[in-house]
């Protein structure tokens, strides 16, 4: 996106999560897990699901209403959907997102690269601007994956939740607050077994043979996973930063997929960024795979931790596997981040 006298600006931002709230009590009531087993290992404390007949559409809906009035838009030349939940395997889950915010007619079309899903529609979304395909684009980070967890695996069960995020861009200058600069993105397919779901596309169905139960659910090796998001996280901030010319004490945020705490901690300990400068709200939404960096960059300029003029990088980190980093000095917008009351779920709908 470099390179132009054009590029890709974020605009507004918007953010929701579904009112139900499971706590780390309610499911140590099921599983056989804990509160402080929870805490300790991962940081959260409580996630948000759907409520039964919802779909990610719902969200995705919400958080991109919210970054459209953040950003003081009515329409959109493009709506990219980041999600590895769609409504149904065909068609994609952006066209009915874009109607239904008044959108008819427009680009629209989803992008799965899992928990890095949202940094990599940020790339495809700012390319057309940068190209001069687009002058708008809504980018929309959205996943449920409450809906394909296997109700008895007490480490998945732990880790996600629900929720939607969203980015409006624009087309301004490169030098200017918000333009998206130094893209990275990268994958290994190498390892794509150690986070998937193995059954519900062409590999399973052309056997002809129903899915087994278990292959319906999402499963992932969590140590091999951990080692690799810190690694291939670290070297691709790195790398962002280091294109854009600026030296780890010159970044004042760093915006990462909220996977696990420590994850967070140990990315900050190897590229010597503090982890002060790491906004987090794992603890209160849990990990929202695609959803994920949007709904923290919306928690953070809400709560003050992010504010105009701060330079910072945007990372992530998902199955495939893959992970992607952009930088941005911070722009002068309002997230707009409006969620319904809390309520607690019946045991029997999470
Ligand atoms: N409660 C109690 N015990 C548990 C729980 C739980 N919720 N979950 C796992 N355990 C147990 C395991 O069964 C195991 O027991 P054992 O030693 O008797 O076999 C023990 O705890 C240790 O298990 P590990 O999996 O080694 O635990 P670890 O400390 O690695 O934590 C975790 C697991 C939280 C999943 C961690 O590995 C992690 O965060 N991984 C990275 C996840 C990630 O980055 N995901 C990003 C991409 S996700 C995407 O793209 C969709």
């Amino acid at each position: 996106m470099s390179g132009t006298d054009r590029a890709a600006v974020v605009a507004g931002v918007g953010a929701w999560v579904p009112p139900a709230v499971v706590t780390n009590e309610a499911l140590a009531e099921r599983l056989d897990t804990s509160d402080e087993w929870i805490r300790s290992r991962t940081g959260i404390r409580r996630r948000h699901v759907i409520a039964p007949g919802g779909a990610t559409s719902d969200l995705a809906v919400e958080a991109g209403r919210r970054a459209l009035e953040s950003a003081g838009a009515d329409d959109a030349d493009v709506v990219v959907v980041a999600t590895s939940t769609p409504d149904r395997p065909c068609p994609a889950t952006a066209p009915e997102v874009a109607s239904r915010l008044g959108l008819t007619g427009v680009a629209a079309f989803d992008v799965a690269a899992v928990c890095t899903g949202f940094v990599y529609a940020l790339g495809v979304a700012g390319g057309m601007i940068a190209s001069g395909f687009a002058r708008t684009a809504l980018v929309i980070g959205a996943d449920t994956f409450s809906t394909i967890l296997d109700p008895l695996d007490r480490t998945t069960r732990a880790i996600f939740g629900d929720g939607a995020g969203a980015v409006f861009l624009r087309a301004g200058r490169p030098t200017e607050p918000g333009a998206l600069m130094g893209l990275r993105l990268g994958s290994d397919g190498t390892r794509s077994e150690l986070i998937e779901v193995k059954a519900g596309g062409s590999r399973q169905r052309s056997t002809g043979l129903p899915a087994r139960d278990r292959d319906t659910y999402f499963r992932m090796e969590g140590r091999p996973v951990f080692a690799h998001a810190v690694r291939r996280m670290a070297t691709s901030v790195r790398a962002t930063a280091a294109e854009v010319g600026w030296a780890p004490a010159d970044i004042h945020r760093v915006v990462l997929h909220q996977a696990n705490a420590r994850i967070l901690a140990a990315v900050a300990e190897q590229i010597d960024v503090p982890a002060e400068c790491f906004p987090s709200n794992i603890d209160r939404v849990g990990n929202t795979v695609a959803a994920s960096v949007p709904l923290v960059l919306a928690d953070a300029c809400v709560s003050g931790e992010l504010s105009p003029g701060q330079r910072i990088v945007l990372g992530g980190f998902g199955g495939g596997l893959t992970w992607g980093s952009v930088a941005l000095v911070w722009p002068d917008v309002t997230a707009i981040r409006s969620d319904a009351a809390p309520v607690s779920p019946s045991p029997t709908d999470y």
